[in-house]
């Protein structure tokens, strides 16, 4: 089969369409022909060497996939060639067939489109887990989402409306403010405003219940002081580094919470269990319009190099999809 290749170096990886082994299914498992993936920003990492995939997982690149079920392993109920499915994957989704456990399978809608379902599982898990599991958040409080116009930022600007909380997205830009804005969010151009002076006016001075933080170090202190009493601080990501200042007289006075929070690391039957309460209680409100994934660029996958350096520039607003 083909699959993306990571050639060049650490500095600048190559990523090249190529032949590489086939992939081989279990009796637990379904073979996918992939017809969509999607850019995540491990993916830019792992390619660079800086974030192997977990052990036993395959060392192509691509946390998630589109596609239809070619064979069907001996264990497996429920699933049968030409079902067009959507999947999480610990890797491999760059290329043209994926091995995946069949508890890990959800059902494509009819009406969407290969590109729509390979939008969905890497960034709504994500924003999912993190707001209501890690995050607790609960109808009538506030969240406040770091990134508001990326994958994960679309995805739980969304899901935290819909569980009635306020939600306040933060953006690089007047075009990705705007766009958190369409989704409902209160949003805020950190590179124009001073984001914590904004939640403070919007909050009437009290804070944000809940912080859903892929940046890190560069917003430590400042998150700490966005969060009223109760607070919880979920930290996804490293965009700002990995290191910052901590107050802890702020995390003792007013209790606050801090988590750090992976996704891909979890067990696989973590991963079953998340999929299939997201099939239960999320899956059914795309179907009816009420949540919808955000594509933001499709390239064809062998512009996957096209795609990542896109990524790389913080250009794109929710998803960027490789087709195969
Ligand atoms: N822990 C997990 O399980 C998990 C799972 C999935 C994703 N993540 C992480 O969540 C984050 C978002 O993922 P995604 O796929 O949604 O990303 P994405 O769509 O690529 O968007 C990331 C956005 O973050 C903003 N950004 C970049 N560097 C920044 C910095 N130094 N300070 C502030 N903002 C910065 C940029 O938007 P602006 O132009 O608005 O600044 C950029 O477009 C990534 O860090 C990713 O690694 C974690």
């Amino acid at each position: 089969m083909k699959a993306i290749g990571v050639h060049g170096d650490k500095e600048n990886p190559l990523l090249v369409w190529e032949s590489v082994p086939d992939v081989e299914y279990g009796s637990d498992e379904v073979l996918v022909e992939v017809r969509a993936t999607a850019v995540n920003r491990a993916d830019l990492s792992q390619a660079r060497g800086n974030y192997p995939p977990p052990p036993g997982a395959s060392d192509i690149l691509g946390l998630e996939m589109a596609g239809v079920v070619s064979e069907v392993g001996q264990w497996v109920d429920g699933w049968r060639p030409g079902d067009r499915v959507c999947a999480l994957l610990p890797g491999g989704g760059y290329a043209e067939r994926a091995a995946v456990p069949a508890g890990m399978l959800l059902r494509l809608p009819d009406h969407w489109s290969f590109a729509q379902g390979a939008a969905v599982p890497e960034v709504w898990y994500t924003a999912y887990i993190n707001l209501f599991d890690e995050g607790r958040l609960r109808a009538g409080e506030t969240a406040l989402i770091h990134a508001g116009a990326s994958g994960v930022g679309t995805a739980a600007i969304q899901l935290a409306l819909d569980a009635g909380a306020r939600a306040i997205g933060t953006a690089g830009s007047d075009e990705k403010a705007a766009f958190c804005a369409e989704l409902g969010a209160i949003a805020i151009n950190y590179k124009e405003q001073d984001f914590l002076a904004e939640v403070k006016k919007v909050s009437d001075g009290q804070g944000v219940d809940v912080i859903l933080d892929p940046v890190g170090g560069s917003y430590l202190s400042r998150n700490i002081e966005a969060l009223r009493r109760f607070g919880r601080l979920v930290n996804i990501g490293l965009l700002g580094g990995a290191k910052g200042e901590l107050n802890m007289g702020h995390v003792l006075g007013k209790r606050l919470h801090i988590v750090g929070s992976t996704l891909r690391t979890r067990p696989l039957a973590e991963k079953i269990a998340i999929t299939r309460r997201f099939e239960a209680e999320v899956w059914p409100k795309f179907t009816d319009g009420r949540l919808r994934p955000i594509v933001d660029t499709v390239f064809p996958i062998t512009e996957a190099q096209a795609a990542h350096e896109y990524v790389q520039a913080n250009r794109n607003i929710g998803k960027v999809i490789l087709e195969i």
